[in-house]
């Protein structure tokens, strides 16, 4: 009987690849098999996020639920970016836990889970040319790292400390796993790396260096490719070559995650990011001109320290000027190892009031959904091209995503998963769409 892996993802796309990675890797070199229970598991994995102090903090707790319900002999790993972190501290905290995987090291699995009480979180390893096992379930979605590590020194940023330095991945290799997947049956392809637009700048050996705009064209020539999306690119790095090509290559969907942070340019220095209000303004309209239906997501953080009640005026302006599709917002949350926790722990800054973050979160979200509210009911009566990936039998709908992201239900009887079908929208239900094949 094979062993059963259970793993549980938290965080963002990256992390979900990462664990794609190893559930690849332990099935094909440690002969495990995936199971939903971890009651069952011989071997449970906790791929972490520690981007903001909350689910850190919940991951010794959750520990704690495994130990009560784990088989005897079962063990615990923990993996991805708290693991790097945290390192050996989480073996110290935790007798319950066999070991710790940092998220630059995860090509290692199947050689870790053979060690007693070690933490593997080294953040210069270079995996960025390791080949994975390949993941034998053929899907209509295949994700593709093409980095590993970031670049920047955003101050409020704990990934640079827990995923390290940029490195590209051969885009060779890159083509190559797009290749496979798409004659395994694959129609969209989404590019993942923190800084996904930065690619191309460094390589950890001589390899053909081709940027990101060069990558998506050369990828996009892949026969039987239909669709081809990527996250998260930086607004910074978006130069009018690649808003050209992004405009005119019909593969590339018209969905782009740009994530603005913050609407004040003092705040926006603050952070380091690197743009002012007005050059995601200009980015905004010229990608806007080129593709009227361009879908726009976001990130936003409020309460970053000294942010004033005008700051944040500034932030809600954008949201009036940009009209976000999809927007992420976030309390700012101090984290270890940037800068702007050095600021705090200096007291050069201090943290804005718990009560007043909360209040501008609170008036962010309730006026994105009202935009939100006004912008898909403009949706009635427009024909999408959506790829077809669930057939509920039960309420007679095929579910799938626009080009431009948006969650689409088909109602029909015909089970067309894995088709592209145009479909004409009738009627809107929150954020999603509802509409008939044409
Ligand atoms: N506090 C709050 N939000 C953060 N993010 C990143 N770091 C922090 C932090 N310290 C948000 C950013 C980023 C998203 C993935 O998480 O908006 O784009
Ligand atoms: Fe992803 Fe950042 Fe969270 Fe790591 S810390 S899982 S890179 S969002």
């Amino acid at each position: 009987m094979s062993k059963k892996l259970y793993i549980e993802t938290l965080g963002c796309a990256m992390n979900e690849r990462d664990s794609a990675h190893m559930i690849a890797e332990l099935e094909e070199k440690e002969f495990y098999s995936l199971t939903d229970n971890p009651k069952e598991a011989d071997l449970i994995l906790i791929n972490t996020c520690s981007v903001r102090e909350k689910p850190e903090k919940k991951l010794f707790s959750e520990i704690g639920q495994y130990v009560k319900i784990k088989k005897q002999g079962a063990k615990i790993g923990v993996c991805g970016c708290t693991a790097s972190h945290l390192g050996d501290k989480i073996l110290k905290r935790s007798k319950a836990v066999d070991f710790v995987l940092g998220a630059r090291n995860v090509s290692k699995i199947s050689q870790i889970i053979h060690q007693k009480r070690v933490a593997w979180v080294d953040i210069d390893y270079d995996d960025s040319t390791y080949v994975f096992s390949q993941n034998q379930h053929s899907a209509l979605k295949g994700m593709i790292n093409i980095s590993i590590g970031c670049d920047k020194k955003c101050t409020y940023c704990i990934v640079p400390h827990t995923r390290g330095n940029e490195i590209s991945i051969p885009a060779d290799l890159i083509l190559q796993e797009a290749r496979r997947l798409v004659d395994s049956g694959t129609k969209e392809i989404l590019l993942l790396g923190q800084n996904v637009n930065n690619y191309g700048k460094r390589f950890s050996s001589a390899h053909r260096a081709i940027d990101f705009t060069q990558l998506l064209n050369e990828m996009s020539q892949i026969n039987g490719l239909e669709r081809i999306r990527f996250t998260s690119p930086h607004p910074l790095h978006m130069d009018d070559n690649f808003i050209l090509e992004f405009a005119q290559n019909p593969k590339i969907c018209k969905a782009i995650h740009m994530p603005l942070q913050s609407g004040s340019n003092e705040i926006l220095r603050k952070m380091r990011r690197g743009y002012s209000k007005e050059w995601f303004l200009n980015r905004v309209e010229k990608m806007r001109g080129l593709v009227p239906e361009l879908s726009i997501g976001t990130d936003i953080i409020v309460g970053f320290p000294t942010e004033s009640e005008e700051d944040f005026l500034d932030t809600l302006d954008m949201l009036e000027k940009v009209r976000f599709d999809t927007m992420y917002s976030f309390i700012y949350s101090s984290r270890p190892h940037t800068e702007a926790h050095h600021w705090l722990e200096e007291e050069q800054v201090h943290l804005v009031d718990e009560y007043i973050a909360k209040e501008r979160l609170n008036r962010l979200k309730d006026r994105h959904k009202e935009i939100l509210t006004e912008d898909n009911a403009k949706q009635i009566g427009k024909i999408h091209q959506v790829l077809v990936e669930n057939y509920d039998v039960q309420n007679l709908w095929l579910e799938g995503r626009s080009n431009t992201n948006k969650l689409v239900r088909i109602r029909t009887d015909k089970n067309l998963i894995g088709a592209m079908c145009d479909v004409k929208i009738t009627e809107v239900k929150g954020a999603q769409l509802m509409g008939e094949l044409v």
